[in-house]
């Protein structure tokens, strides 16, 4: 596992946005396939967004040729309320770039028969190649996409039932009423974001520090479901100081060597 550390989260967010640009344009340029990437909704990536569009604007990268599929979403909340993650994505994302509409992949929350849904949803990342390159967040527990604690590091996408503690956080988005906060959602499961080729966590801020922690230095757990990296050959979190506070100075110094050793 790679940490890249950066002073704050637009630093950070530079990073991981030009890290993605690079990595799509170097699949153009050996490949005619569509590039496949997992896109994450929440307040963390948001900057790394705005990059991105502002890349596409200045012709630096196009979309045209990426296949994406979101991590997850609120079960029953119509695709139009403000805090559907489709509503998120359109507005932060897909609004203001060329990725084809046909491209863009969102679980669908109100389907009749969910376990179909989420069925389909793994057909169709199988189908599109697999992915290339996943983007997550982490919640303050550690979890990955609707990954709570307990759910199988083995885990594909599925219903998930969510915490109340991550019902009371994300209760910030809903009038600070968790009982507005969908009790379920849809999310791939941690195996399908350790299946791709590569996966990038984003962590920004205090809150995330212990997150961070347990998932760097902590062991493999279904505590902490992004610890699941651990087994990953190219996993990466990009963190600000406040992310990565909770490491240990040894930790730190160790992965800055690593890019300085990268970078010659
Ligand atoms: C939700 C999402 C996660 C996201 C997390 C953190 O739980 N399902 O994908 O990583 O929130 O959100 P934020 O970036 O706002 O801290």
């Amino acid at each position: 596992m790679k940490v890249i550390i950066r002073k704050n989260s637009a630093e950070g967010s530079l990073w991981a946005a030009h890290y993605i640009a690079d990595r799509i344009k170097e699949k153009a340029a050996r490949s005619a396939d569509p590039f496949v990437l997992g896109l994450c909704t929440g307040s963390t990536p948001i900057e790394t967004y705005a990059e991105l569009i502002r890349m596409v604007k200045a012709g630096e990268i196009s979309f045209k040729n990426v296949v994406s599929f979101n991590m997850d979403e609120y079960v029953g909340l119509p695709k139009t309320h403000p805090e559907s993650y489709w509503s998120f994505m359109h507005k932060y994302l897909f609004d203001h770039i060329d990725e084809p509409a046909e491209n863009i992949h969102i679980l669908n929350g109100n389907a009749p028969d969910l376990n179909a849904e989420c069925e389909a949803y793994e057909k169709a990342i199988a189908a599109a190649g697999g992915f290339d390159l996943f983007l997550g967040g982490i919640g303050e527990d550690g979890h990955i996409a609707f990954n709570e604690p307990f759910s199988s590091l083995n885990s594909h996408t599925r219903v998930v039932t969510l915490t109340e503690d991550t019902r009371i956080v994300n209760s910030r988005f809903f009038n600070n009423d968790m009982n507005q906060v969908p009790a379920q959602a849809l999310s791939v499961g941690v195996a399908t974001v350790t299946g791709a080729r590569e996966v990038v966590i984003l962590a920004f801020g205090p809150k995330k520090a212990k997150a961070v922690h347990d998932a760097v230095e902590g062991p493999v757990s279904h505590m902490c479901t992004v610890s699941a990296l651990q087994l990953h050959e190219f996993g990466t979190i990009v963190c600000d100081d406040a992310a990565a506070s909770g490491l240990q100075e040894s930790s730190r110094a160790y992965f800055a060597a690593v890019e300085a050793a990268e970078k010659r």
